[in-house]
């Protein structure tokens, strides 16, 4: 993803025109194109009637539409919402098939809209507008579900709690013309949750799940 993100900058790069004009004050860019949530988690174990089974989760990436639109507030600085459609990460136990129900434990479904303020540093004529960017994210979890055969293993009603957190993120605008700009960036958000489910008639718990995603966006933009 990185080396094909790198590799179509130079292109586009390489192929903008030569009269660029960056973003102003008051300028509003809507950006559509892939967005790839990749978590780097790192999980507690799974609590199941009170039993330690000594085996956490991973959750698998998922990449869906994203949009974005930005508004500037001065040349240099704008206030950029990320949103999406909604992604689906597989859940999987950490080690393989410790219940004898397949390897996947379930799936989760999420819309993680986050609020950043990005910082332009170039010169105005450069086609390459790089920012940095720091923000506020919340995370919806919903549509939590089990496979059937854990299900029929008598784990039930799944819930993941929603989060709040910090992101993170570098991009770059690539200009094409006075409109159009190719966009790339990678973020990171901070997101913590813990899960809830039900195991025949007791309680089962995972109390410590950090997904903590790398976010990366390859995207198209318009400015208006
Ligand atoms: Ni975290």
């Amino acid at each position: 993803m990185k080396t094909a993100i790198l590799s179509s900058l130079l292109v586009l790069s390489a192929a903008a025109s030569s009269v660029a004009i960056a973003h102003q004050q008051g300028e509003i860019i809507v950006r559509g194109g892939a967005t790839t949530v990749a978590p780097d988690e790192s999980t507690s174990t799974i609590i199941a009637g009170g039993e330690d089974l000594g085996v956490g989760l991973s959750i698998e990436s998922n990449t869906q539409l994203g949009l974005n639109i930005a508004y500037f507030v001065t040349d240099n600085l704008n206030i950029e919402l990320l949103a999406a459609t909604p992604f689906k990460h597989d859940v999987d136990f950490g080690v393989t098939d410790p219940l004898g129900t397949g390897n996947k434990l379930g799936e989760v479904t999420h819309l993680p809209p986050t609020l950043t303020l990005n910082y332009y540093f170039n010169d105005a004529s450069s086609v390459l507008q790089p920012y940095v960017g720091a923000g506020v994210n919340y995370t919806f979890i919903y549509d939590e579900e089990f496979t059937g055969a854990n299900r029929e293993a008598g784990l039930s009603d799944l819930s993941l709690d929603n989060s709040v957190g910090l992101s993170a993120q570098l991009g770059m605008d690539v200009m094409l013309d006075n409109n159009w700009h190719v966009n790339t960036s990678v973020r990171w958000i901070d997101i913590d949750t813990e899960a809830s489910f039900n195991v025949g008639e007791a309680r089962g718990a995972v109390n410590s799940i950090e997904i903590d995603p790398w976010v990366y966006t390859l995207a198209v933009g318009y400015t208006f």
